[in-house]
């Protein structure tokens, strides 16, 4: 055995690690090399994906170990650059694989497009027209992408709302639903949008003004619940008891107070978005339907439950919207993001988005725990120094050495760590 394998895989230097990826998933170390250079994507490839491109910008890519989802091990490429929520999510998957880890499940991949329909005569009239006309504006939907329909996705409903109070008085709102299979789906939604909006004018008579999807996917949630063994909650001065009693508390906190929910649910998104983002997912979009269906209630609320079982163990639950795709998109085209997939041997976008949700409950837990105890400084303060440390112009072994000596005397400031470097000049 190599001295590299005795070691856990935070001591090993970048490319040891990639070569531990490479042996632990199967997964040939050419096809994860892309994982370990500068972000994966050339400046010429940045070019075919925005206009005015001038380069490409990098986020460090972290590797979130220990989630055991369904029974299967996960190892979880997450692009974040605040320290501490690679470990923190890390750590809480082995908390929760001693309860038998994530059990995460997702609804069918129905996206919702929206049709804005004004200068309707007769709403109710409109109204019932347009829902006589279903089937034929369904069909039409679906012949925007034949591929997708063999793949078993499609059209699959069209409602009909009546907006009522508006700054522009009432109105007509068309909800065409299309069920993506594993693509995020905007783009297949839009169009098909776009293509039934004449249709939609003729029928109801009206204009139809906006056509573009709702981020609020509330028909395709993921979630997530974990147990974590009472047991395994104490750690140094805490007994089991305390911790989860007071992530209990916590959470009471999020659920009644939108301050307080606003920040929580931020956690959550820490580990969300670092997974949405190093597959080459649409993070705003994720984002959005998160915030908005925290807010379903009237109340902005947490995303997450916590609660306390029958033997006193703790239970976690998450549950949101969970736009994600692995065709299609920046997934496709982006090769960190590809690598990433292959790491994860996800091919559905179901199976990304139960291991996001899961990532999301562990993120949140993380968070939860280190309030509830000993404060978020201590974890985050390490992970800081060494930032500040490089910050200050340290370099190879000296980083390490000087974020201890900053950390040793509570004082993480540039000019000290300066200070520091100097005098070990001398
Ligand atoms: C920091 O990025 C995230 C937390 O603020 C989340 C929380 O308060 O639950 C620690």
């Amino acid at each position: 055995m190599t001295e590299a394998m005795d070691k856990k895989f935070y001591e090993l230097n970048l490319s040891e690690r990639l070569a531990q990826l490479s042996r632990e998933s199967g997964v040939p170390l050419e096809e994860l090399q892309i994982l370990g250079g500068n972000g994966g994507l050339t400046a010429d490839q940045a070019d075919h994906m925005v206009e005015n491109a001038v380069g490409v910008f990098g986020l460090p890519l972290g590797i979130a170990r220990n989630f055991l989802v369904n029974g299967r091990e996960f190892l979880v490429p997450m692009a974040v650059e605040e320290p501490s929520v690679v470990a923190g999510a890390s750590f809480m998957a082995k908390l929760a694989r001693q309860g038998g880890g994530f059990k995460a499940e997702v609804d069918a991949p129905e996206m919702i497009g929206q049709l804005q329909v004004l200068d309707v005569a007769n709403l109710n009239e409109a109204r019932l027209k347009l829902e006589e006309h279903r089937l034929e504006l369904l069909e039409l939907a679906s012949a925007v992408d034949p591929v997708l329909v063999r793949f078993g996705g499609g059209a699959r409903d069209l409602q009909v709302r009546v907006i009522e109070d508006s700054a522009i008085g009432p109105f007509l709102v068309v909800h065409l639903i299309l069920d993506v299979r594993d693509a995020m789906g905007a783009n297949t939604i839009n169009t098909a949008l776009e293509r039934i909006a004449p249709r939609v004018a003729e029928i109801s008579g009206g204009r139809v003004h906006l056509r573009i999807l709702s981020n609020l996917a509330d028909r395709r949630l993921a979630r997530a619940t974990c147990t974590i063994p009472l047991e395994a909650l104490a750690f140094e001065g805490y007994t089991a008891e305390k911790v989860r009693d007071g992530i209990l508390e916590a959470w009471a906190f999020a659920e009644a107070d939108p301050y307080r929910a606003a920040t929580h649910n931020k956690g959550i998104m820490n580990g969300v978005d670092a997974v949405v983002l190093a597959t080459g997912n649409d993070w705003r979009a994720v984002e959005a339907g998160a915030h908005a269906f925290a807010a379903r209630s009237g109340r902005y609320t947490s995303l997450s439950t916590w609660s306390k079982d029958a033997q006193g163990n703790l239970c976690g639950k998450l549950e949101m919207p969970m736009a994600v795709g692995v065709v299609g998109g920046a997934t496709r085209v982006h090769p960190a993001a590809q690598a990433g997939l292959k790491l994860m041997k996800v091919t559905s976008s179901a199976e990304l988005a139960e291991i996001i949700v899961s990532v999301g409950l562990a993120q949140n837990l993380a968070a939860l725990r280190a309030l509830a105890t000993e404060g978020i400084q201590r974890g985050h303060m390490n992970l800081h120094a060494r930032q500040i440390a490089v910050a200050a112009g340290a370099q190879g072994d000296q980083i390490e050495k000087l974020a201890q000596q900053l950390v040793l005397e509570k004082s993480i400031r540039v000019e000290r760590a300066e200070q520091i470097l100097k005098e070990w000049s001398k």
